[in-house]
């Protein structure tokens, strides 16, 4: 049976669509159950095929409180039977009861070489240290912010002309691939437990 995924996405939407794309041509056996954005005017969101189904957004400005957006996401969640929730991109942090709930269950993909440069700008922040190497990290989201367990990373060099610019599409593109192979491990390991 295929995994049923869903998941949550703010801005450009690249991870989301690759994911997408990968699962809907049967490269990953997961179904995409659920797609979630924040953002009602996310890129993300218009480069959806026409007949994309399952797509929903919630608004956090349009609720009184993260409380009551979550309790509205949980209850999708069940709806559709989702068992893993990939954050691709997602700008709004959960709550630590969100994530009691779905622990273990929910992936983040981040655009370093975790520990390092955590929290936002991390292509910039490993730019301006001036590391040689950074890169990318698929990781299980805990209470704390870019920390759970590491399940993948990917190298990306610092080449002598690089820019911040330049490193970020760098790193995009191993993240594409970094997420896809993440994805396929998970589903592999399910089939021997
Ligand atoms: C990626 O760099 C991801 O690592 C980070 O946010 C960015 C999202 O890019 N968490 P996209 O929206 O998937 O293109």
């Amino acid at each position: 049976m295929a995994l049923n995924i869903a998941i949550f996405f703010s801005g450009n939407g690249s991870n989301m669509l690759n994911i997408l794309k990968a699962c809907n041509s049967g490269n990953v056996k997961a179904k995409v159950c659920l797609l979630i954005s924040n953002n009602p005017h996310s890129n993300g969101l218009k480069q959806l095929p026409q007949k994309q189904k399952n797509v929903f957004i919630f608004d956090y400005e349009k609720h009184k409180t993260k409380k009551k957006v979550e309790e509205k996401i949980l209850k999708k969640l069940d709806e559709k039977n989702i068992q893993l929730i990939c954050l691709a991109g997602y700008n709004k942090i959960l709550s630590k009861d969100f994530i009691e709930k779905w622990k273990n269950k929910i992936l983040n993909i981040h655009p370093s070489l975790l520990p390092a440069f955590k929290g936002l700008n991390a292509q910039k922040q490993a730019y301006e240290y001036g590391v040689k190497y950074t890169g990318c990290t698929v990781h299980i989201v805990d209470e704390k912010i870019d920390n759970g367990k590491i399940l993948g990373q990917k190298l990306v060099e610092i080449d002598k002309n690089e820019t911040v610019n330049s490193l970020t599409k760098k790193i995009l593109i191993q993240e594409h691939k970094l997420y896809i192979n993440v994805l396929k491990f998970i589903i592999n390991r399910r089939k021997y437990e």
